[in-house]
């Protein structure tokens, strides 16, 4: 299922993103700060442990998400703001690297490195902040299924309807959490309006 953030706030953000005098510090500040509402939304029903802590007063047994359960699994380049943000928030949670690159003439995505921590039974939290045609976050998520994962939910921050309906067929299953969904492709496969290239903007290459 498809969730697209509503808050005025994230809007407001996302409109920092498309405005291209953002320099590749606040472009990468603004992503992580957007990674953070998506987060937020996405756990709203997770559920929660007893954990016994040391408080002031003594032992106190207190509510907290499994961090240990969560493997949050990026998609280089563009992905890391993105990872680094999360892992802020879930400090015990495990990371995984997937290295894609996407072939400007054919518009395809290629795996050139993948490394991930073991995935079994756990949740996957796949971040990545484009989705354009799908096709990165489809061969993803094929990796990321054989690997045997309990649950896999996807934070975006812009994708194309494009993009997202050639996910949801192939995987309906999936929660993808997502602040903006734009208008169309262009015939390069950008977004529309979109941010430009997400990994050029977050450092400076092009
Ligand atoms: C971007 C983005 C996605 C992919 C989306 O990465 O981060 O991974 O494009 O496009 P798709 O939906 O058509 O597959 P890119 O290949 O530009 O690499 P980068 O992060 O190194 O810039
Ligand atoms: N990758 C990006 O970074 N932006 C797009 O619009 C499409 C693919």
């Amino acid at each position: 299922m498809i969730h697209e953030l509503t808050n005025p706030l994230t809007k407001t953000l996302v409109t920092h993103l498309r405005d291209q005098r953002r320099d590749a510090v606040r472009f990468r500040h603004t992503i992580a700060e957007l990674t953070k509402q998506l987060v937020y939304e996405a756990f709203h029903d997770f559920p929660l442990l007893d954990r016994t802590v040391i408080t002031w007063t003594g032992e106190l047994s207190c509510k907290t998400i499994d961090e240990e359960s969560i493997v949050v699994v990026t998609v280089l380049r563009a992905g890391m703001p993105m990872l680094d943000s999360v892992m802020e928030l879930l400090p015990d949670a495990h990371a995984g690297f997937l290295a894609m690159k996407r072939d400007e003439t054919t518009h395809e995505s290629v795996l050139y490195y993948d490394r991930l921590p073991d995935c079994k039974g756990k949740t996957i939290l796949l971040v990545d902040p484009m989705v354009a045609t799908g096709g990165s976050m489809i061969d993803a998520l094929e990796l990321i299924k054989s690997r045997k994962p309990s649950r896999i939910i996807t934070l975006n921050i812009i994708g194309s309807p494009e993009g997202l309906d050639v996910v949801k067929s192939a995987y309906p299953e999936i929660d993808i959490y997502i602040a903006q969904i734009d208008e169309k492709l262009n015939e390069d496969k950008y977004i529309i309006p979109g941010l430009g290239d997400a990994g050029d903007r977050s450092y400076n290459t092009v």
